[in-house]
Formats: C-alpha cells, sequence, structure tokens
C-alpha cells in the first residue's frame, strides 16, 4: 500500500488541492528565530549569473520561482507539479511563470535542458524516489547542479 505521503490522490485531492495547508506550515517557521529565507539561502548557493535556466520540480505555489522573479532572474525558468491547484497558486504569485503539470518520476523535460534542478522539500511526496533522482540528473545538463 502506498503511504499517504506518496499517494497521488490524496496529494493532488487533499494535502495539495490548493496552497492552504503548504502556506499553514509556512506560517508555522516564521516564528523560528533565526528566521530562514530557505530560497534565498538556496539561489545564494546556487550562485547564478542571472542567465541560467532552471527547473523547479514540485515547485509547489512558486516560493522559489518568486524569488528568482524579484532578483530579476533573466534566464528560462519552468516549474512543473503535479497538482493543478499548486500550479494556479504559482500562477497567482508570478503572473507570466512557464509552469507545466508533471511528475517527478517522468519530468515532461528533454535531456540536459536545465542549469539548475531544484526539487526542494518534495522528494518524501515521490514513491520510487530513486526514479526522480535519476530524472534530476537527466534534465540537468553536465557541469549543471541539481539540489533537493
Ligand atoms: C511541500 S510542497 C513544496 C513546494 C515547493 N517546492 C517549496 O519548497 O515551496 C511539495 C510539492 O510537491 C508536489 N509534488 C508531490 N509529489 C510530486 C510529484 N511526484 N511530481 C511533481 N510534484 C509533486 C506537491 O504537489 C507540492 O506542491
Amino acid at each position: 500500500m502506498t503511504s499517504p505521503w506518496a499517494d497521488r490522490d490524496v496529494l493532488t485531492g487533499s494535502q495539495y488541492r490548493t496552497d492552504a495547508n503548504l502556506e499553514a506550515r509556512r506560517s508555522i517557521y516564521a516564528f523560528g528565530r533565526p528566521w530562514v529565507d530557505l530560497p534565498g539561502v538556496v539561489l545564494d548557493l546556487a550562485r547564478l549569473n542571472g542567465t541560467e535556466t532552471v527547473a523547479d520540480i514540485g515547485c509547489g505555489n512558486g516560493a522559489y520561482l518568486a524569488e528568482l522573479d524579484r532578483r530579476g532572474h533573466r534566464g528560462s525558468v519552468v516549474g512543473i507539479d503535479m497538482s493543478a491547484g499548486m500550479l494556479a497558486a504559482a500562477r497567482g504569485a508570478v503572473p507570466g511563470a512557464a509552469v507545466l503539470r508533471g511528475d517527478a518520476g517522468r519530468l515532461p523535460l528533454a535531456d540536459a535542458c536545465a542549469d539548475l534542478t531544484l526539487a526542494p522539500h518534495m522528494l518524501y511526496h515521490v514513491p520510487d524516489p530513486m526514479t526522480a533522482v535519476a530524472e534530476l540528473r537527466r534534465v540537468t545538463r553536465s557541469g549543471g547542479c541539481w539540489w533537493s
């Protein structure tokens, strides 16, 4: 039996039908001291020059897409998520963002298309994480970076 954490119907139909549950959990972290701006920290570590192609897998409501936008990132950016509700929220957060519905286990992306592939806080939802990791590697160009 698939764990509820990795059950596609539970994830898309309940837990991530909208971004309300994610935002509720995120609101708790706002009390952490020191407060950590996770998308900011991750993107700082990536040392982007602003022209890279970035793929954000399990992009949720677009926290990383929004941070890239805020930084004026000029390269292509695509967010992928299997929940239509989360993609709608991502579009609301970053109007004009390129977002696609897709599964981390079978990404709708070409080989080696991304300089940076992000998959933050999502691999624990994938029934077969090794397949998803292979997909992250497949879509990341040689010399690029993937992060989860
Ligand atoms: C905890 S949220 C993290 C969202 C975002 N990465 C962040 O850090 O703010 C997990 C997201 O992964 C998505 N997700 C779960 N399993 C997925 C899969 N197999 N393929 C694509 N997206 C998936 C969910 O719909 C949800 O939006």
